[in-house]
């Protein structure tokens, strides 16, 4: 089993890696958790897992309730966040309880956003189950639910007392949803480790082959360098922005696509915008551009979408949360391994660079 610490101060946790769900107890004692648990799923994960992840808690000694919640992005809402409420206060939880997350970022996130809130905030673990989750959404304490068509707006920075990852749960998953995640472990190799690029673009095959070792160094480095950036800048006042690199672009095609579209499709695609603009601003040079296209390519990314609106989501951009005097940001990269923050106001240059994506 890998381990990795996020230092956080008295927030800090680690990560655990490993290729199957037999350490769990070990790892619920270890952070000293000795209330009720309570598990948060959702129907696929319920079928697929749920049944070996209780066993290995049951072996271990541990009972825990169980709260399954319908799969999908449209559940990330503040209703089912009044349902799970409805469920714990039933369940007469004291503080002490701790709220396992086991499933991709929608349950994260949900579940993450009711820890923090239920009585004032109680414990809650990370047990990712889809790539995306692994990759990114449940390291770094950013939990929180949907509100009237705006992603994520509702929430919260809300740090777990440990994430478990265990790569063979990706066996499960459909193949579109390994390639959604490998975009933002892509984005993590762009914006800060050109070495990890490499060996992503070199092993793109043996990962879609489930090889342990290869998924297993993958989650490490991945991982490392997400948490590093949230050690330096926590609650995103400044550097954790880079961790949006793809998203600006990205987050509006969502928006406009409805749920038609996963989150790591849309950041392909973001991702290669922001490539074009650094492009046009001769900051990378065009070799690169196409390099990381063929990456994209190769996992079998989008990289174009030719039903696009550019217009319609050229405004969809002005309403992202993370918007700032109505003047958008993006994450430039300088090449494969940096990126910097830009203001750009130049419509003509935005509009360019969303017509090469149709
Ligand atoms: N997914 C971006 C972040 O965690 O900051």
């Amino acid at each position: 089993m890998i381990k990795l610490n996020i230092n956080l101060e008295e927030r800090s946790y680690p990560i655990y890696i490993t290729t199957d769900y037999a350490s769990i107890g070990k790892s619920i004692a270890s952070a000293r958790l000795q209330g009720k648990l309570v598990v948060i799923t959702d129907t696929n994960v319920d079928r697929c897992q749920f049944d070996t992840f209780m066993d290995s808690l049951t072996q271990a000694g541990y009972k825990a309730e169980k709260y399954v919640i319908e799969a999908g992005e449209t559940s990330k809402n503040l209703e089912t966040v009044k349902d799970i409420y409805k469920f714990l206060i039933g369940l007469k939880l004291d503080r002490n309880a701790a709220l396992i997350a086991l499933g991709g970022g929608v349950v994260g996130d949900i579940t993450g956003f009711v820890a923090a809130t239920f009585l004032r905030g109680i414990h809650f673990i990370q047990v990712p189950t889809t790539l995306l989750a692994q990759a990114d959404s449940s390291v770094g304490g950013k939990v929180g639910v949907d509100f009237e068509g705006s992603k994520n707006i509702i929430g919260a920075f809300y740090q777990p007392k440990f994430v478990y990852i265990n790569v063979n749960s990706l066996k499960t998953l459909p193949v579109r949803e390994i390639q959604a995640g490998l975009a933002e472990i892509v984005k993590h190799g762009v914006i800060r480790d050109a070495e990890f690029y490499e060996y992503i673009d070199y092993n793109i095959k043996k990962i879609f082959d489930f090889e342990e070792n290869v998924l297993q160094y993958m989650a490490k480095v991945n991982c490392s360098i997400k948490g590093n950036v949230v050690e330096e800048d926590e609650k995103e006042s400044d550097l954790r922005a880079i961790l949006n690199f793809g998203h600006t672009i990205g987050h509006a095609i969502e928006s406009v696509f409805g749920f038609e579209l996963l989150h790591g499709e849309c950041v392909s695609l973001g991702m290669v915008g922001a490539f074009k603009m650094a492009e046009y601003l001769e900051m990378v040079d065009e070799d690169t551009v196409k390099r990381v296209i063929k990456t994209l390519k190769n996992i079998g990314l989008p990289v174009k979408l030719e039903r696009m609106d550019v217009d319609k989501v050229y405004n969809q951009m002005f309403y992202d949360k993370k918007i700032k005097d109505n003047k958008l940001t993006f994450i430039l990269p300088k090449g494969i391994g940096e990126v910097i923050q830009c203001s750009i106001q130049d419509e003509e240059l935005i509009k360019r660079v969303l017509h090469d994506l149709v």
